[in-house]
């Protein structure tokens, strides 16, 4: 079967299980943030392990599932965990959802991300809206034959993340009288965390920020033409930083008490997106 037909198969099925309702915005739900979705009102879930053609997610914290419905009036796919490369999953599976959501007639994405935090102006619990991208995976999900139906050969990435929704995540902050930090995002593959001599690199390199996903979403939704906001959750400092080591604990736990702030962030930029 080629990746287009998979894409239409597990699309279709979705279509099936939400009848005539169109999703406008795409969310994707990172580590301790699934959260979100549970705000999601008249939610229709669909686990992944029933969609055609989808990898099933494995890692804590995620829970493995779309879940359709609308956010303060606006109507939203929201994926409740994602696939990661560390999991093992090629780059086509990692990003296979992004595909279907541009099938599905999505044109706005927003991803999220518990990231660590390589700016030593940054504090755990800060959130990052992401102004751009450095992708240090070492690979690329477009690497292999262009289809040209999906978008050209070679994308350009130097609006990777639309100002305009930078902008108005930046506004909303504002209004809400929250902080929002703006920075760089370096997707590394995991799954160990950064030596501290790897996060003064990326600090050297320009990155603000660390974690292990994001970047090929980002890169097949912007292949597709779609609009990304990407918005980060500082859950802990990058290695050497602070004098203690890290633990897939502390990141649950910081997202965790920075819930309610990035719950009302995003929701109240969903409601004002065009
Ligand atoms: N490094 C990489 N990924 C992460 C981190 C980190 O410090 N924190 C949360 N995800």
């Amino acid at each position: 079967m080629t990746i287009k037909q998979e894409i239409q198969d597990a699309s279709s099925y979705i279509q099936d299980q939400v009848g005539e309702f169109r999703p406008e915005i795409g969310l994707i739900l990172g580590s301790g943030l699934g959260v979100l979705a549970e705000e999601i009102e008249s939610p229709v879930q669909i686990p992944y392990s029933d969609i055609p053609n989808f990898p099933v997610s494995t890692v804590e914290g995620h829970a493995g599932q779309f879940v359709f419905g609308t956010l303060n009036g606006k109507t939203v796919a929201a994926m409740q965990g994602r696939f990661h490369f560390y999991e093992g999953y090629s780059m086509d599976k990692v990003t296979f959802p992004v595909r279907v959501m541009k099938e599905l007639g999505i044109h706005h994405v927003i991803v999220t991300n518990a990231a660590g935090g390589i700016n030593e102006e940054f504090q755990p619990g800060d959130l990052m809206v992401i102004a751009d991208h450095i992708n240090n995976f070492g690979t690329n999900p477009l690497i292999g034959p262009n289809s040209n139906e999906f978008g050209p050969r070679f994308p350009d990435m130097s609006t990777a993340y639309s100002l305009e929704l930078q902008h108005l995540a930046q506004d909303t902050a504002k209004e809400l009288g929250m902080k929002l930090q703006s920075g760089v995002y370096v997707g590394n593959t995991g799954p160990t965390y950064e030596t501290p001599a790897e996060v003064r690199m990326l600090r050297t390199l320009g990155g603000d920020a660390v974690g292990m996903s994001t970047v090929p979403e980002v890169i097949i939704a912007r292949h597709a033409g779609m609009d990304v906001l990407g918005i980060s959750c500082i859950s802990n400092m990058a290695a050497g930083i602070l004098d203690q080591p890290l633990h897939h604990d502390e990141v649950i736990e910081t997202t965790e008490k920075v819930k309610a702030n990035f719950l009302l962030l995003v929701k109240t930029i969903v409601s004002k997106m065009g």
